[in-house]
């Protein structure tokens, strides 16, 4: 366990007052207002939020935004009077702007992101950070609203889950065989312990439960495993002749769960036979055994059983400009809402496929600077998507050495979206992305922030250039230094 007592006793001191004044409002049938970010973290970290006000018979609304500038606090300041505005897995990176465009206000902070800049003291801020906790590893927006949502009422333990899931989409899982840890191993044991979440350590292959192995094996994208991924044919032909799996019993398909520990070396020693022979290092392979975290209530055939599938589907809900579903699955609606979540979940996973085809198709695409890789997904990879591109190529590229600089053209505005990404071995040498790109960003106009090894920027689209060459620099900077 990384996480001292006295940490921990700060952290949900703080979650505490924030449960006190959302009581204040719901006793005084007073609206509140929650606002969260639009990946698969924040739709958890606000339904969460949703679904305690709910229980709790409040009167509120959720709000999802792709991230916050000044328009997004000014829509906010106007038309919410006399309300309590909740931020959830955003708005610790933006304190100033939410500080003169909301001093009027009673605003909430449920956040992990790196503080920036001075929380006014009629704000209440839950961070990690604050505690000396590592919120870019140890704790997501969700879970960071999960243990006010339990300040709240005990009986929220069942929303361990849901919280699991969101630090599973912020790729919290960085211990041994990509276990949880920190505050989050203690939300995931809360879970388990109410019987909502089980914990394995298993071949991890998209679909686990629920799918054929070759279709499983194809649609894991993360690692990507190329000439594999996306590709259902040469997954089949890959499991029959390389591995020699029988992918069906008695005419029936086989999925992961049904092999045998045999079967599953086999299978795990020509993967990693395969990647080798693709030049990735030689523990690459090992990145396919993880901890897997299995959603006991849910139905075995739908993502939602697999908590890291759930992530996906959130994150396809958001990304895909549909948050509302997601937020609708993780407050317990199914039936339709699944329905139409999976057909978004079956778009998003082709649009990544092309994205990442297109990636390889010429090699100017992705280059590599002094200091970093440059992405270019100009105006062909949608700028709501480029952060997961950006995760799936930081898994994949065979030396990432050095940290990934992906972006994208917003459509119908002169903006650029950036997302950037490191390898906690870069990071062990003293980088802070977050730092990087807000430092990058502010000097060009933008806005930038977000974790040490996850952090994002808009930019002007005439700044770019500039600001690729300004975070180049700084990234040397910063390595050179350690
Ligand atoms: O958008 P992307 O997924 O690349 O963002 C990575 C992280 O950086 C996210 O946690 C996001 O909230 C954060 N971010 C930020 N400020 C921005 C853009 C992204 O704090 N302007
Ligand atoms: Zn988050």
């Amino acid at each position: 366990m990384t996480v001292k007592k006295e940490e921990i006793k700060g952290f949900l001191n703080s979650a505490s007052n924030a449960a006190k004044l959302i009581r204040e409002y719901i006793e005084k049938e007073k609206p509140i207002h929650v606002a969260s970010h639009y990946d698969a973290d924040g739709l958890a970290a606000g339904a969460i939020m949703g679904k305690c006000l709910a229980r709790l018979g409040g009167k509120f609304r959720v709000r999802i935004e792709r991230w916050l500038d000044e328009n997004v606090v000014e829509g906010i300041a106007v038309t919410e009077k006399d309300t309590l505005i909740i931020f959830t897995d955003f708005g610790s990176g933006y304190l100033n702007l939410l500080g003169e465009g909301l001093s009027k206000h009673r605003v909430i902070i449920l956040d992990h992101h790196q503080p920036v800049g001075e929380s006014p003291s009629t704000f209440i801020h839950v961070n990690p950070h604050l505690h000396g906790i590592n919120g870019s590893r140890d704790i997501s927006g969700a879970g960071t609203a999960y243990l006010v949502a339990k300040a709240l009422d005990e009986t929220n333990v069942d929303l361990a889950s849901v919280a699991t899931v969101g630090a599973l989409g912020d790729l919290q899982d960085k211990y041994e065989h990509k276990k949880l840890g920190g505050v989050n191993e203690i939300i995931v044991e809360d879970g388990v312990k109410s019987g909502f979440l089980k914990l394995e350590t298993d071949l991890l292959f998209f679909g686990r439960e629920t799918r054929p192995i070759h279709k499983a094996l194809a649609y894991t994208t993360n690692p990507f495993i190329p000439g594999i991924s996306g590709q259902e044919d040469a997954s089949y032909s890959f499991l029959v002749k390389r591995a020699g799996i029988k992918p069906k019993s008695k005419d029936k398909w086989r999925a992961l769960r049904d092999l045998s520990d045999e079967e599953k070396k086999k299978l795990f020693s020509a993967l990693a036979d395969y990647l080798a022979s693709k030049g990735f290092p030689s523990d690459f392979a090992l990145n396919l055994i993880r901890s897997v975290y299995t959603l006991t209530h849910e139905e075995p055939w739908t993502p939602l059983r697999d908590a890291r599938e759930f992530a996906v589907l959130l994150n396809a809900t958001g990304r895909m400009e549909k948050p509302g579903l997601g937020i609708a699955l993780c407050m317990g609606d199914r039936a339709i809402a699944l329905e139409q979540a999976n057909a978004m979940l079956e778009e998003y996973r082709r649009n990544i496929t092309k994205y990442l085809n297109w990636l390889n198709e010429e090699p100017e695409r992705i280059t590599e600077l002094n200091n970093i890789y440059l992405v270019l997904g100009e105006d062909f990879i949608h700028e709501n998507v480029i952060g997961t591109v950006s995760s799936i190529l930081s898994n994949s590229l065979p030396k990432h050495e050095k940290p990934i600089i992906a972006y994208s053209t917003v459509h119908g505005e002169s903006l650029i979206k950036v997302s950037a990404r490191a390898s906690e071995s870069v990071k062990s040498k003293g980088l802070n992305l977050g730092e990087i790109l807000r430092v990058a960003a502010e000097k060009y106009s933008g806005k930038g922030g977000g974790h040490d090894v996850a952090a994002g920027a808009q930019v002007p689209v005439e700044n770019i250039e500039s600001f690729v060459k300004l975070v180049d620099e700084l990234v040397k900077k910063s390595l050179k230094e350690t």
